[in-house]
């Protein structure tokens, strides 16, 4: 079974009352979308892999550290695209993959559209992202297409994520870690996350 953690520190919290308040316009909402982002990053990459090298700083020889692991960020299109500045100013080295996913608003299914990945998936740690963990469907199919495509390490990071959403990513991908900064009460009848923050991918680009 798949580890969800909860990144509950108080920047982290403060920022997410900032991104449900629907008062919050779309230019601030991006801003701090990102932000979050990267406080996220530091805990979804606290363990991981680093290798020495020698390096001369102006006065002598010392010993550095950098990333073992080729890392990916995924973003899940659109909303998901919220995130990648935020992640990618604590890790610059990164590659970025995409996957453009919608849900029918009559089904909830996810209906893919577009895919594009770097070679090296297949040997790279994938951070797969996206601000919204609502009935799943977005999560479980994204995480299938990009095992297909030869992903195999990969965490799965949202920021708000409903109980039932985090229970099928879990049942279907036991091998995928989930990060999220807070898990709400539920879902409406129309799939959205309740209290939530809306439509993630409107609000990130101004089309509620
Ligand atoms: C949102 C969100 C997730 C998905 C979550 O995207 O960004 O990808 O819904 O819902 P689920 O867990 O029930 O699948 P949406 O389909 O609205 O597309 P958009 O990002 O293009 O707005
Ligand atoms: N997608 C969103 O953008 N928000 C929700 O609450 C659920 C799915």
């Amino acid at each position: 079974m798949s580890h969800c953690t909860v990144i509950d520190h108080p920047l982290v919290q403060r920022d997410v009352a900032i991104l449900r308040d629907k008062n919050t316009p779309n230019h601030q909402f991006r801003t701090v979308l990102n932000r979050i982002a990267g406080m996220m990053a530091f805990e979804v990459t606290h363990n991981f892999a680093v290798e020495e090298f020698s390096l001369d700083t102006p006065l002598e020889k010392t010993i550095g550290v950098r990333l073992k692991d080729h890392i990916v960020i995924v973003p899940i299109l659109r909303a998901g695209l919220g995130m990648v500045e935020g992640f990618m100013n604590v890790l610059p080295e990164a590659k970025v993959g995409h996957v453009g996913l919608y849900r029918d608003e009559e089904t909830l299914e996810p209906v893919d559209y577009y895919s594009k990945f770097p070679r090296t998936l297949s040997k790279s740690l994938v951070l797969l992202i996206d601000p919204m963990l609502a009935t799943g469907g977005s999560a479980k199919a994204a995480l299938t297409f990009l095992k297909n495509k030869g992903a195999n390490n990969i965490r799965l990071v949202c920021l708000v994520a409903s109980p039932a959403g985090i229970k099928i990513v879990q049942k279907n991908h036991p091998d995928v870690d989930i990060f999220c900064a807070v898990v709400d009460r539920g879902l409406n009848n129309n799939g959205y996350i309740l209290p939530g923050l809306g439509d993630a991918g409107d609000r990130v680009f101004g089309t509620e």
